[in-house]
């Protein structure tokens, strides 16, 4: 069975061919850097980006599978959560190829895409707990099988990927800031700050990263790092506040410890809630999903937490954390194969939890 997959939810046009679930002909994925000077994604930019990427990238991600439109099986596009004009751009191109093409056509969960990259990897085992930590989402999801659903937990304000990126931010660090904060963070003591790791009395497997981040800037601030004001002139492709590479290493060792302090915070905070719920439910195989998920510092601490608990800890590759067509197009697969299709009036939505669309039996 060959798919075509479209994820255009945030600031990334991607489309990708897969054969089977599991093989990857093709996965391309053009990333707007139109939002570095503003500190952010800036939907209504995002939204005229994808438009002038999407038949482009869907071309190229056909071409290098070397398959023809015609041999396709299906189109699967992600439908949410996501920014509305970014999800109508790929949703309404998708759909509207597979009218055409008179394929079948399903839309996707974003989350569900970004679970199913671990399927990319191999076959999942069940039942197991995700740990889905994006930009946008943390959330912690119990999988009896495919298809299955069951949120035990969630964060109560930021995600852990824009714990990254607004405590990244205020050091100077461009926007999405998660990587180039790993790389620095590597210098630092990880003991050097001692962040206090929220605790929740309700909702065991909830999470909240506000208290850290404000922790953070009052660290910052004090010791002078943090920019005072957002009122900079803009300089050409810089946000204000915005530090170069060159800059950010030229930085004190204070400044790195701070980084690895805080990173260490998030993940630890991210351990204790998954070993928690790994112990809770009794399942023995744990997955990560999402963009944070890349994080190199954090698959080493979750894999360590979870064997202690006799689980063990998968995760794909950092090319499949990060948004990417290639797991819309294995979710759409699954979907497709059970049966499923989206009609012409399959609309986009901003918000909405993961639904399952298999029996839990
Ligand atoms: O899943 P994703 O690509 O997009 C969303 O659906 O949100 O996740 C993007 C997020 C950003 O917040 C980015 O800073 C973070 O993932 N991220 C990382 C790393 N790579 C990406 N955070 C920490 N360490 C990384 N290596
Ligand atoms: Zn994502």
């Amino acid at each position: 069975m060959l798919v075509l997959g479209v994820e255009t939810s945030c600031d990334d046009t991607a489309a990708a061919v897969l054969r089977d679930e599991r093989e990857v002909l093709s996965n391309v994925v053009a990333s707007q850097l139109t939002h570095r000077e503003y500190g952010g994604v800036v939907p209504e930019l995002a939204s005229r980006q994808h438009l002038k990427h999407m038949l482009p990238v869907m071309r190229a991600a056909l071409e290098r599978a070397a398959v023809k439109p015609a041999n396709l099986d299906g189109i699967a596009a992600t439908v949410g959560p996501g920014l509305l004009g970014s999800l109508l751009v790929g949703l309404s191109t998708a759909s509207a190829y597979a009218m055409g093409l008179e394929k079948p056509f399903v839309g996707v969960h974003h989350i569900e895409g970004h679970i199913m990259a671990n399927w990319l990897v191999e076959d999942m085992r069940f039942p197991c707990v995700v740990l889905v930590i994006s930009g946008g989402h943390t959330q912690i999801v119990r999988m009896p099988r495919i298809g299955v659903f069951e949120e035990l937990g969630a964060t109560r304000d930021d995600a852990a990927g824009e714990a990254f990126d607004k405590i990244g931010k205020m050091l100077g660090i461009p926007y999405p800031a998660g990587p180039l904060f790993e790389k620095l963070a590597r210098r630092g003591d990880r003991q050097g700050v001692p962040f206090s790791r929220a605790r929740l009395k309700e909702g065991e497997f909830d999470f909240s990263f506000s208290g850290l981040k404000t922790a953070a800037r009052l660290v910052l601030e004090k010791e002078g790092f943090a920019p005072r004001t957002n009122v900079q002139p803009l300089q050409a492709g810089r946000a204000p506040g915005e530090r170069t590479l060159e800059e950010l290493e030229a930085l004190p060792q204070r400044a790195f410890d701070i980084l690895a302090s805080a990173q260490e915070a998030i993940v630890d905070m991210l351990a204790e809630k998954l070993v928690a719920s790994v112990r809770a439910t009794g399942v023995s195989d744990a997955y990560l999903a999402g963009g944070v998920a890349a994080n190199g510092r954090l698959r080493e601490r979750l894999g360590q937490g979870l064997l202690q608990v006799g689980a063990e800890l998968r995760f794909p590759p950092p090319r499949l954390c990060t948004d990417n067509a290639a797991m819309i197009a294995c979710a759409g697969a699954f979907r497709l194969r059970a049966g499923q299709t989206s009609g012409p009036e399959t609309n986009a939505f901003p918000r909405g939890p993961l639904q399952s669309w298999a029996s839990r039996a």
